[in-house]
């Protein structure tokens, strides 16, 4: 990410934000609400265009974006059906037990997975779009608040999935008990003493 600048109207988001994304990096994303942090993550994925600067992915698998994928679940779906349907699913060239087994991880059983998507809980829904997440192959995740309103146990698994992934993880999180289990780098909005637009990127 290189320049990277994006004000609406007379609000200035960010302002010659520059850095790289890296294998092993797990990138919490933190600041105020309305600071931009959902915006940034919008001009990662190519939802929104940066005023100014350029965002260059690596050629290869690339990224995903959970909170695209929880919206793109199909009600009518099942979460067996789901998962293994994924276009590019790594669960293609897998056997069914160890897909079965990884879901299990996931905390689904034979019985979970036979379920369709509309009669799932929040946080199973969250548990599914994160295991396509990580079947579909891509070497960046990105989530915008991924913990909002989610039980105790998924936010565990959630957090056990990102802390295990090998790629690149970028998380917005208000919640600091998960972000502090998850960050090994951090972008701040609005740091103190921070001029505006300014984004802090240090180690965690
Ligand atoms: N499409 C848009 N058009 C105009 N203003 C927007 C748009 N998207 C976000 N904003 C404004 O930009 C600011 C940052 O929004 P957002 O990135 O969603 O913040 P955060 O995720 O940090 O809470 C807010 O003031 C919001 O109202
Ligand atoms: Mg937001």
């Amino acid at each position: 990410m290189e320049g990277l600048g994006k004000s609406y109207g007379e609000k200035l988001l960010f302002d010659d934000l520059s850095f790289e994304i890296r294998r092993g990096n797990r990138i919490v994303v933190l600041g105020s609400n309305g600071s931009g942090k959902s915006t940034l993550l919008k001009v990662l994925t190519g939802e929104e265009q940066p005023d100014t600067g350029d965002v260059a992915w690596a050629k290869g698998p690339g990224f995903v974006s959970y909170n695209q994928m929880l919206a793109d679940l199909d009600d009518a779906d099942t979460v067996s059906h789901a998962v293994n349907a994924l276009p590019d699913s790594l669960a293609f060239s897998a056997t069914r037990k160890s897909v079965n087994r990884f879901l299990a991880m996931f905390q689904f059983s034979e019985a979970d997975l036979k379920q369709k998507i509309g009669n799932l809980s929040g946080g199973q829904k969250a548990r599914v779009a994160m295991a396509q997440c990580l079947l579909s192959g891509a070497s960046v995740l990105l989530l915008d608040e991924p913990t909002n309103h989610l039980d105790m146990s998924s936010t565990q698994v959630m957090e056990r999935a990102l802390v295990h992934f090998p790629g690149a993880v970028v998380v917005v999180s208000h919640d600091r008990f998960f972000s502090e289990k998850i960050a090994n780098r951090h972008l701040v909005f609005g740091a103190v003493g921070a001029a505006p637009g300014e984004i802090d990127v240090r180690a965690a």
